[in-house]
């Protein structure tokens, strides 16, 4: 084994556009979720003790647009990059914002800084499950370990804290490459990880349609649909 190879770590982080292609809505482009929902009415813990029958009809349609679609080129090009980098002495991490579950089905383990859809959480006792059968908008799905009315969806909400930063900082402090795929830039902490190990000297592809907030110069910036640019990326990875 290499000495150089055993040094590199590769970190990617994945935003709304990976998931474009497969059918599922951005949060912020043209036609993205939340023009018709402005995100504090719907995505705070405020709007589900105010609203939680507005809140969950909003999760509920997620739920079931999530079970219509399947991973596309892009997701499984990360699936089979971190085996071929394992294979290769290269380490890796993927973290994702998205609480889709496509990254999971392409065959990833993703860290899932915002939660994911499909599992429910309860308020209560903090039991969490998970749930692809209950998908109905009008019905509420009770705590079946003890009785609560209904379990919110297990994604983190605007002013919650995202989970595992703990493992997403010892990724970053690793990371000799990193890469943004389908993230605007626009949400923090996520938004910032990118500059972390810039500052330590990794270095950085963008990978969206447009310029993300956070692109610096120093970047490679690669426009186009993920389906096409990520797997390129990934390729020049392993050259
Ligand atoms: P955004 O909707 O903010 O940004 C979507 C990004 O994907 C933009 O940069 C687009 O240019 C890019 N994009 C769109 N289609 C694409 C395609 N086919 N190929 C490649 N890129 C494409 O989504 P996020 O950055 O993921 O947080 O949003 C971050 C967070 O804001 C979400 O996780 C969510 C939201 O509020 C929470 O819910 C806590």
């Amino acid at each position: 084994m290499s000495g150089r190879s055993t040094e590199r770590h590769v970190v990617v982080l994945t935003g709304a556009g990976i998931s474009a292609e497969a059918g599922l809505a951005t949060f912020r482009d043209a036609g993205g979720l939340w023009e018709g929902h402005r995100p504090e009415a719907v995505a705070t813990p405020g709007a589900w003790a105010r609203d939680p029958e507005m809140v969950w009809r909003f999760y509920q349609q997620r739920r079931a647009g999530l079970l219509a679609v399947e991973p596309t080129v892009a997701h499984r090009a990360l699936a089979e990059f971190e085996r071929t980098a394992a294979a290769n002495g290269i380490g890796f991490d993927l973290i994702s914002q998205n609480v889709d579950d496509l990254h999971v089905r392409a065959g990833s383990q993703p860290i899932s800084m915002h939660g994911q859809l499909f599992e429910l959480e309860c308020e209560r006792c903090g039991s969490r499950v998970v749930d692809r059968e209950h998908v109905d908008p009008a019905v509420f799905v009770p705590c079946s370990a003890c009785g609560l009315e209904r379990l919110r969806p297990a994604v983190v909400w605007f002013g919650e804290v995202p989970r595992h930063l703990e493992r997403i900082e010892q990724a970053v402090l690793k990371a000799t490459e990193f890469v943004c795929c389908g993230t605007s830039g626009a949400v923090y902490p996520a938004a910032g990880l990118v500059a972390a190990a810039r500052g330590r000297g990794a270095r950085c592809w963008m990978q969206a349609l447009e310029p993300p907030d956070n692109l610096d110069p120093l970047d490679r910036f690669v426009p186009g649909n993920a389906t096409e640019a990520l797997p390129a990326i990934l390729e020049e990875l392993l050259r």
